[in-house]
């Protein structure tokens, strides 16, 4: 990885003298830094919370490989760090450390060098392959649900390559709407016949016309994609790749954990130090309902009622009316449970993350409908039961933790098979469970209902005609 042999033993011994230096002298009058944001911690952590001034370490059980290890090098990081938040109860920190997802170099005391090499958001797509992606961690499994890194590059949500193919086609810069081109190149060695097998990396050449180069600078760099920084404003903070949806953000980009070295005023830092699969429709929202393009004018129009063009709504507005009026922008359309749920309520992991092939555009890879959980005049929505104990639906119940999910337990399925393991069968009903809130709701049938649907207009906008909820 980053650190050789010959340069561990260097700073190894350079950083175990500087540490016995440390504790040997107390009496020092000249401070080190880490003692400074230990008084700063133990000072801010509540009223007559004292500890030790000390040095902490960590002796991880798994080596820069992910794999288990007998002889794991001493991180001295959280001697900084101290008060920051364990990233996730599936990466305990007694058997991670920092250094497996941060690289770094964990013995140093020295702000300059324990930082050497330092990923600072292990969850960026350029350099994820050394960290969540690497082998045995979240890419390189037999089953291939467990390689997200292949999935997320792949997504839509990374390569953009319908959008860039839709902009080429009206322009004329290509004869149909297949995609050729990512916002990030991709290869799916496996396609299905209704995917792409290679997307190459877009960028504007001698060739390209004028409209493309006003379509990157106002589009796709415009802060949407996985593998772009996000615009620096509020409701718009968030990190990039597997950090954009797994680690939440407050809509002022400030952090309001433990940690003394980060900053709690500057925006722009995660709301915690942690990693989470319930998340919230605010987080997929620091992208999404944000504004619209205009594919005439090649620019875009932010939504009139937040920032940046609205100031944000007061912190002492009721969450029910904030939820109501954040959701989705002026012009959206709505049903009630299209903005009490959350989006990873009704849309899937492989929606969000993408599932490992290059679909051309959103319109194939998006299908949970509204009849998969409400069904039709004449069909009761799909349901299966939970027959496998290595089904996805348990593994996600299970990370989770506001719902739970048992064998034998009978829930919906999407037309892709996925089984949504929160909204269940009880009695010939179905109830749902909120997957950030787990709050319960009994799902409405539309058979036996008064609705008046016509059989062939399933999609949403048929249904908003008759049921849209007013702001
Ligand atoms: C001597 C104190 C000190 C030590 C030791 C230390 N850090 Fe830091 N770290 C800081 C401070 C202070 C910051 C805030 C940013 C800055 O001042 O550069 C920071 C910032 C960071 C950041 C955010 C960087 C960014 O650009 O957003 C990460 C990630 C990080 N540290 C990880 C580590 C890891 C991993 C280790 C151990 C290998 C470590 N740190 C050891 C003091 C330290
Ligand atoms: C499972 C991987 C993982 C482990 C283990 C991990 N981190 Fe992180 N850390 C992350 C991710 C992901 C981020 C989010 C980066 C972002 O939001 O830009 C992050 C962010 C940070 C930040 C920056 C927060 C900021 O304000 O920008 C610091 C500091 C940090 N980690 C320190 C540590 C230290 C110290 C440890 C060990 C005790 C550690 N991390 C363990 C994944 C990890
Ligand atoms: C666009 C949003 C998004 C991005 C980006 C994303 N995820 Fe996910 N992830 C999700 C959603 C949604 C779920 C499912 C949550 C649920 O329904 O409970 C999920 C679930 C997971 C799970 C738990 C389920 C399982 O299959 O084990 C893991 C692990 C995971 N993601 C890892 C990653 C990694 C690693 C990356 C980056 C390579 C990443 N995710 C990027 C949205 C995202
Ligand atoms: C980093 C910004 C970003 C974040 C965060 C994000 N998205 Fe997206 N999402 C996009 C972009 C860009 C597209 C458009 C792809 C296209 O038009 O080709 C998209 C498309 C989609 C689609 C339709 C296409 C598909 O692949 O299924 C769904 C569904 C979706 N997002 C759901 C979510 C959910 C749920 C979350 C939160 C868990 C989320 N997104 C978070 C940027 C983001
Ligand atoms: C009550 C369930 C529900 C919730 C909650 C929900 N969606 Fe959807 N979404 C759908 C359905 C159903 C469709 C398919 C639309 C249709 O049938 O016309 C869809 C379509 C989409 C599309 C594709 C639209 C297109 O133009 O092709 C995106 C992107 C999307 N949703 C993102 C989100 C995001 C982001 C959130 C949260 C902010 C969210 N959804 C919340 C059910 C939901
Ligand atoms: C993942 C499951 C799920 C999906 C997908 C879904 N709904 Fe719902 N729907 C619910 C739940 C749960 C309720 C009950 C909400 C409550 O009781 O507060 C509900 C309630 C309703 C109601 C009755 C409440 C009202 O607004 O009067 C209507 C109508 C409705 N949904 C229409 C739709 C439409 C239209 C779509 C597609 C855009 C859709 N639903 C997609 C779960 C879903
Ligand atoms: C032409 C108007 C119309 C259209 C279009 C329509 N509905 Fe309805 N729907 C109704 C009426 C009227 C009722 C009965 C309302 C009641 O009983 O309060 C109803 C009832 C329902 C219910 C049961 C609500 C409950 O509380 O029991 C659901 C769920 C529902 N519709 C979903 C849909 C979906 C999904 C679509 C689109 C595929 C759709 N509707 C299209 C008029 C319509």
């Amino acid at each position: 990885m980053i650190m050789t042999t010959r340069h561990a033993a260097i700073f190894l011994s350079a950083s175990l003298l500087l540490a016995l230096a440390a504790m040997l002298m107390p009496w020092s009058p000249v401070e080190q830094e880490w003692q400074g944001y230990q008084r700063t911690y133990f000072a801010s952590a509540g009223t007559g919370v004292g500890g030790e001034i000390a040095v902490r370490q960590v002796i991880p059980r798994l080596g820069p490989d992910g794999q288990p290890t007998a002889k794991a090098a001493p991180e001295l990081c959280l001697t900084c760090h101290i008060g920051l938040e364990e990233i996730s109860p599936s990466h305990p920190v007694e058997t991670f450390g920092c250094v497996i997802c941060h690289a770094g170099l964990g013995l140093a005391l020295d702000k300059e060098q324990a930082h050497t090499g330092l990923l600072a958001n292990p969850g960026d797509l350029s350099t994820a392959p050394e960290s969540c992606g690497q082998s045995g961690c979240h890419a390189g499994h037999p089953d291939p649900s467990r390689n997200h890194l292949e999935q997320v590059t792949r997504s839509l949500q990374a390569t953009y390559a319908g959008g860039i193919a839709l902009v080429r086609y009206t322009f004329g810069a290509q004869k149909d709407l297949a995609p050729a081109y990512g916002v990030i190149g991709a290869v799916d060695p496996q396609p299905l016949s209704q995917t792409m097998p290679a997307l190459a990396v877009y960028t504007i050449t001698q060739s390209s016309l004028p409209p493309e180069g006003q379509f990157v600078q106002n589009c796709l760099d415009g802060g949407c994609h996985l593998t772009e920084p996000a615009a620096k404003q509020p409701y718009r903070y968030r990190a990039t790749g597997c950090a954009a949806c797994h680690i939440l953000y407050n809509d002022d980009g400030r952090y309001t954990g433990a940690d003394p070295t980060i900053s709690r005023d500057e925006p722009g830092h995660p709301a915690r130090h942690q990693l989470t699969t319930a998340i919230p429709f605010s987080q997929c929202n620091h992208c999404h309902n944000r504004g619209n393009y205009s594919l005439r004018s090649m620019a875009f129009t932010p939504r009139p009622d937040l920032p940046p063009v609205s100031a944000p709504i007061p912190a002492t507005m009721p969450a029910e009316g904030r939820r109501l009026r954040e959701y989705y922008q002026p012009i959206g359309q709505f049903t009630k449970c299209e903005w009490e749920l959350d989006c990873i309520d009704c849309h899937t992991q492989a929606e969000a993350m993408g599932d490992g092939h290059l679909w051309p555009d959103q319109k194939s890879m998006q299908y949970v409908q509204c009849r998969t959980c409400h069904g039709t005049l004449t069909e009761a929505p799909a349901t299966a039961t939970i027959t496998d104990p290595d089904d996805p639906a348990l593994r996600l119940a299970r990370l989770n933790g506001h719902y739970s999910l048992q064998m034998g337990d009978g829930v919906v399925v999407t037309e892709r098979g996925e089984k949504l393991g929160s909204v269940q069968r009880r009695d010939g009903r179905l109830v749902q469970f909120g997957k950030v809130d787990g709050r319960e709701y009994a799902v409405p049938p539309v058979q036996g209902s008064q609705c008046q649907q016509q059989p062939n207009q399933q999609e949403s906008r048929y249904c908003h005609q008759c049921h849209t909820y007013e702001r």
